[in-house]
């Protein structure tokens, strides 16, 4: 079928909307008809063309929602018509991984899949007969994806699709790395470093878990403002200043739990020194730029500091998205303020021009 995507063309570039081709779902794969998706830091970092691993030409996009058109031979969970989001971090539910409850990455496809390939090696995206690869597996910002089945959580039909899609990515991310990699205890003293998607969604995720203080720090007061109507108790604004600001209100101790949601080393570290002596967990969320190192003093581990990192917040997409959207049909989570701007799949350089400038949290584009 033809179809009209956002390509990268060429590093650096413009994404050029145009129309490709898309062939059909082989087996254990699934034609999805996308009717929205978020414009992720992920999506501008590989079009600049600072991500070494990038490829072209591709379509971009992996914050995807839409609904089922077609079910490719072998195809078990999902069938025609069924809510979907697009996970860039699959659930094959066999692996070594996947059959751990201590990690969600799944080691099913990824090779192909970083080189930008379906499952078996070959592309279903193509332009006059030269293939056109597969962004993160996902390749949603386009009107239709082609996806193997364990690359997508059935979601309420319930769910506003303009609205699940920001489950694909950021808002899990941050919500899980309070609920399933930090694992936040109740009554706990919560500190967040970075108001954007990510950062919000932990503040979020910390409210969840029972948190009593959660503190935001961020350089934006716009931001801060988003993170107090999550559930942060305290607003910081960022700065050489923040860890001892932190320790000023935990009685020299420092928090149980930190989150890094900033991608900034120096940032990460002042996480893990604003950390409790004893028993505080930093928990690193952002992606650093390519050869960053992260500075810690040892004495900082010595005295009871831990530090991980997680990716998709821990969580086992196809199990737990659905229940994370459930949670929002609930009212638990309120996604409103995420969504700042939406607009149509031409609008895509614009949106990247606005996370750019820092304007609002997310643009949605809705095909
Ligand atoms: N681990 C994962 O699976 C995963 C998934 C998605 C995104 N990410 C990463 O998470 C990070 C955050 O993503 P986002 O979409 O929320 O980004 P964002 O740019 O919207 O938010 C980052 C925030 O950090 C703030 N900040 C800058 N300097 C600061 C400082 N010194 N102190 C405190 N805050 C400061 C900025 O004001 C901004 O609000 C990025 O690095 C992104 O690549 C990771
Ligand atoms: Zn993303
Ligand atoms: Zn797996």
């Amino acid at each position: 079928m033809r179809m009209r995507a956002a390509v990268l063309e060429e590093f650096g570039a413009p994404l050029v909307v145009q129309e490709v081709d898309l062939a059909e779902p082989k087996a254990g794969e699934v034609l999805v008809r996308l009717e929205a998706c978020g414009v992720c830091h992920t999506d501008m970092y590989t079009a600049s063309g600072a991500d070494p691993s990038g490829y072209a030409p591709t379509v971009l996009g992996h914050e995807g929602a839409g609904v089922v058109e077609a079910v490719g031979p072998d195809v078990t969970d999902l069938a025609v018509g069924d809510h979907v989001v697009t996970l860039f971090s699959p659930q094959c539910r066999e692996c070594e991984h996947c059959l751990s409850p201590k990690t969600n990455l799944c080691l099913a496809i990824r090779e192909q899949q970083n080189l930008g390939y379906l499952p078996d090696g070959t592309t279903r995206l193509s332009r006059d007969g030269e293939a056109i690869r597969h962004f993160m597996g996902t390749s949603t910002f386009a009107e239709y994806t082609v996806m193997p089945e364990i690359a997508l959580a059935k979601v309420s039909t319930d769910a506003p699709l303009d609205r699940a899609c920001l489950f694909a990515c950021g808002l899990s991310t941050g919500l899980g790395a309070a609920i399933n990699t930090a694992k936040v205890e109740p009554g706990s003293f919560c500190v967040v470093f970075g108001a954007g998607m990510v950062g919000l969604g932990a503040v979020a995720g910390c409210r969840l878990q029972g948190a009593e203080r959660i503190v935001c720090v961020d350089m934006s007061e716009d931001r801060l403002e988003l993170a107090r109507g999550q559930g942060a108790t305290d607003l910081l604004i960022g700065g050489d200043d923040a860890v001892q600001k932190i320790l000023d209100m935990t009685r020299g101790f420092g928090a149980d739990y930190t989150f890094e949601a900033t991608g900034l080393v120096g940032v990460m570290r002042q996480a893990v020194e604003s950390a409790r002596m004893g028993w505080g967990l930093c928990t690193v969320a952002g992606v650093a730029g390519k050869g960053e190192t992260l500075d810690i003093v040892p004495r900082y581990l010595i005295t009871g500091r831990r530090v991980c990192g997680s990716s998709f917040g821990g969580v086992k997409g196809r199990d737990q998205v659905p229940v994370l959207v459930e949670r929002w049909l609930a009212a638990e989570i309120d996604v409103e303020p995420f969504v700042s701007h939406t607009m149509g799949l031409d609008q895509v350089n614009e949106a990247f021009e606005l996370m750019e400038r820092q304007d609002g949290i997310r643009s949605v584009m809705r095909f």
